[in-house]
Order: structure tokens, then C-alpha cells, then sequence
């Protein structure tokens, strides 16, 4: 979960900033469906799991958000943090899972929309009634688009290409299936699965398959690799990002299990300080 820390961290400072509060803290967990299940039993009666629930610490009058409330908010000031905590939040990641399949966008992206809806929570906003509903969402929005986390509808494409490709696997040794589907500069799609070996150390792995079919039919740009495993998330081993890295300027890379949820991560974050063409073309120079 620790790769969602940054993501929560700057969705709260965003938060704080467009409601035009100096920097606050929150306490954030991850905690299983059957927690949750039990937490909005105990704390709200609803006997039920939800995907996140918030508790803030401090109490806003009606109507009113933490823009209104400057002292309500410096008695919550936390010497831990030298800051004001706004309280804590629970997520599901189960139910994070499954949203972010429903609407066909990366697990970062829910749990990132989820961080924004409850920090919201804990700066005041509600949406139990509809004019309360509208602005909470238009915040919800103003939010989201300040942080930049698109929704790249080439990424679900691109995953369930993968996801196909896998299929065509050829694993006698492991039987571990895996896809991948590139797609280059100029928007062409290109499909790898891995191929096993008797001599093991002859099996290449999906996503270099895909590169050889690119690459062998002119390709030398990449935007963005979809990666499908049959058993589990396949991210790439350490060859393969390596590989990727000589065709990319930092490429979205979409990991995720055929059939569930996928997310999507730059290639810099899998491969930083990475050894690159750039580097060589600069030592001949
Ligand atoms: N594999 C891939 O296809 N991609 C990766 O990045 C990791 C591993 C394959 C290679 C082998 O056929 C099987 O998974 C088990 O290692």
C-alpha cells in the first residue's frame, strides 16, 4: 500500500489548499472488508462493508466548511504533526479493487478519488442533502483535476488487449500466463505472451515479445505497455523494464490480473536512475 502513500499525501494537501486552509493532517489505513463491515456496524448502524469512511475530529457547525472555522481548527492543531488533525480514514482496498473495474480506470485512480471524498469528509463537506451533494462534488472535481490523474480510456483498451494475448501463452514449465499489449508513437498496437523453454533460460517474457513485434516492424517509440498475468498482477522483472527503457520516455505502464481491476504506474517509477541509449549517445559525444 505504501506506493498510494504520496498519492493520499498530496489528495489531503490539495484538499486543504482549494478549500484555503494552511496544510492539515489525517491519519489514513487500509483495512480489510470484513473491518469495515464491522466499523460502520459499531459507528453508524449500517450493516454493511462500504470502500471508505472517515472520522473527523473536529465538528463543523451546519452549513459550514473548515474555511469557516479558523479556531475550530487550531484547537485540533496535533503537535505530532505541528499541524491541525482533521481525524482518520478507513479504506477498502477489496472494494477500491472492484470499483476501479467497474469504471474501467487504474486502482491509483479510485484510491486517490476515495483520499479526495474523504478528506473532503473531514474538512466539513457532506452530501446528504443535494445542495451539500453539489458542492462536495464540484470540489470532489476541482480536486481531482488539480492533481492530474487522468483517466486514459486507452488504458482499459490496452489492459484487455493484454489480458487476450495471454491466452496464446506457452508455459509448460511454469504455467504461468502472461500478456502484454504495446502501443507505439504513432498509435499501433503490437501483442506478446510469454514463451517458456526446455532450457529455461531461453523463455522470453510477454512483455519483450510484444517489444520484438514492435520493434521488428518499425516501431521505436513507445507510449504505453498493458501487462496481463493469469495468476496474480504481472509486473515487469527487472529485464524487461530495462528493455522497455530503450524505447521510452517514460512510458505508462498497466499492470494487472486478466479479469480483475489494473493500475497504471510511469515507467520511471519501476526503473528510476535507469541506464538509458541517452546516456551512451552522450559518452561518445
Ligand atoms: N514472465 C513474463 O512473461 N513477464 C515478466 O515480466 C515476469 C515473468 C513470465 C516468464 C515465465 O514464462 C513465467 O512468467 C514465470 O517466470
Amino acid at each position: 500500500m505504501e506506493r498510494f502513500d504520496k498519492w493520499i499525501r498530496r489528495a489531503l494537501a490539495v484538499c486543504c489548499e482549494v478549500e484555503g486552509v494552511k496544510p492539515c493532517a489525517a491519519e489514513f489505513a487500509f483495512v480489510s472488508d470484513e473491518r469495515m463491515h464491522e466499523l460502520n456496524l459499531e459507528t453508524r448502524g449500517v450493516d454493511r462493508t462500504t470502500d471508505v469512511l472517515s472520522y473527523p475530529a473536529v465538528s463543523y457547525p451546519k452549513g459550514k466548511t473548515a474555511k469557516d472555522c479558523p479556531k475550530r481548527l487550531s484547537r485540533a492543531y496535533d503537535p505530532e504533526y505541528g499541524m491541525p488533525n482533521l481525524g482518520d480514514v478507513f479504506f477498502s482496498m477489496d472494494r477500491a479493487c472492484s470499483q476501479a473495474q467497474e469504471y474501467g480506470h487504474s486502482i491509483t485512480r479510485e484510491v486517490v478519488f476515495l483520499a479526495v471524498h474523504a478528506s473532503l469528509h473531514l474538512l466539513g463537506y457532506d452530501h446528504m442533502e443535494e445542495d451539500e451533494r453539489t458542492q462536495m462534488r464540484a470540489m470532489e472535481e476541482k480536486v481531482m483535476e488539480k492533481l492530474g490523474i487522468g483517466r486514459d480510456p486507452m488504458d482499459e483498451h490496452l489492459f484487455l488487449r493484454a489480458c487476450e494475448a495471454l491466452d496464446n501463452a506457452y508455459v509448460p514449465y511454469s504455467d504461468y500466463r502472461v500478456g502484454a499489449c504495446i502501443l507505439d508513437a504513432e498509435g499501433r498496437e503490437f501483442t506478446g505472451c510469454n514463451i517458456e523453454n526446455a532450457s529455461y533460460g531461453a523463455t522470453i517474457c510477454a512483455e519483450r515479445t510484444a517489444v520484438a513485434c514492435a520493434v521488428s516492424q518499425g516501431s521505436r517509440k513507445f507510449k504505453a505497455i498493458a501487462i496481463a498475468g493469469e495468476k496474480g498482477a504481472a509486473w515487469p522483472c527487472g529485464i524487461c523494464r530495462q528493455v522497455l527503457n530503450e524505447f521510452s520516455d517514460n512510458m505508462r505502464v498497466i499492470v494487472g490480473q486478466k479479469g480483475g481491476a489494473f493500475d497504471v504506474v510511469l515507467l520511471s517509477e519501476l526503473l528510476p536512475h535507469s541506464f538509458g541509449p541517452e546516456e551512451l549517445q552522450e559518452e561518445k559525444a
